[in-house]
Formats: structure tokens, sequence, C-alpha cells
């Protein structure tokens, strides 16, 4: 009598494979992997454009003093004057500054001091020491803002 060890069983059938879309796997991993990439470009892209993005207009200080020391001959420092950033140079005519928000699209202006002249990095607009428009597409000039010097204090506004 045969025991349930040897009688022969009859071969189980094949599992049948699930049905695979081709390639299913590869296009789910470029998907991973564009949306990897995608947030890693959104990542690198949120600073850049708060960089050159001026802050929205906001009630700041209307009254900003510098040390004239931290402003050397021929150079540039910004600030933030009435909640936008402002220019200050120290130029062959004193102390000058001007809102530093281009009049193009808004983007913040630097002071080139090999050029002597207001250089926009969005659009190439640029702009002399009075702040008048010499080159690239800005409509208008840079707004000026007083500026006077008491001591070795410059003072923007007030
Ligand atoms: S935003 Fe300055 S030139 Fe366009």
């Amino acid at each position: 009598m045969a025991t349930p060890d040897t009688v022969p069983q009859p071969a189980k059938p094949a599992r049948p494979k699930p049905p695979t879309r081709p390639g299913g796997r590869r296009r789910f991993l470029e998907r991973c992997l564009g949306a990897l990439s995608a947030a890693g470009f959104l990542g690198a892209l949120y600073p850049i454009t708060r960089y050159l993005e001026p802050p929205p207009e906001a009630e700041g200080a209307s009254r900003v003093e510098i040390a004239a020391s931290d402003i050397p001959f021929g150079g540039s420092k910004t600030v933030i004057y009435r909640g936008r950033p402002a220019i200050v140079v120290n130029g062959p005519n004193g102390f000058i500054a001007f809102n530093a928000v281009c009049t193009h699209l808004g983007c913040v202006v630097k002071w080139v001091e090999t050029g002597q002249e207001f250089f926009c990095p969005c659009h190439g607009g640029k702009f002399d020491q009075k702040g008048q428009v010499t080159g690239g597409p800005p409509p208008q000039p840079l707004v000026a803002i007083s500026v006077a010097q008491s001591g070795e204090k410059v003072i923007l506004g007030g």
C-alpha cells in the first residue's frame, strides 16, 4: 500500500505570470526620476527668484543711518529703506542714493564700481550716477533718495 509520501502527485500547473505592460517598471522609474529632477529644479529656482525680486512693499524705516566709513570711495552699500532695497554710492560728487528696484521689471540693480554705473542683471539695464537710463530696456530713471551727511553718518531720508 502506498503511503501519502510515495503516491505520485499530479504536477502543479505552472502559475501564470501576471500580465505586465511592456516597460511598466522602466516607465515608473523614469517618472520617479523626472519628479525628483523637477523638485530639485524648483528647489534651486526659489532662492534665485528671492535674490532677484525685491521684498514686497512694506512700511520700513524712513530714515536710515550708515557709517560713512562703511562705504569706501567709489564703492556702494545696499540697505533697506522704506521696505525696499536702496543703494548708496560714495561717488566723486559725494554720497548718492537710489531706490535699487529697476524700473523695467523690478529686479535689484547693482553698482558697478569699475564702470561707475548701476547695472540690472536681469535684462542688462544700465543707469548713470544720476539714475538716468543709459542702456537696456528700463523705461524710467531710478528713483532718487535724499542723502545727507552729518559727521561720520550718512543719512537716507528723514
Ligand atoms: S528688470 Fe532691470 S532691465 Fe529688466
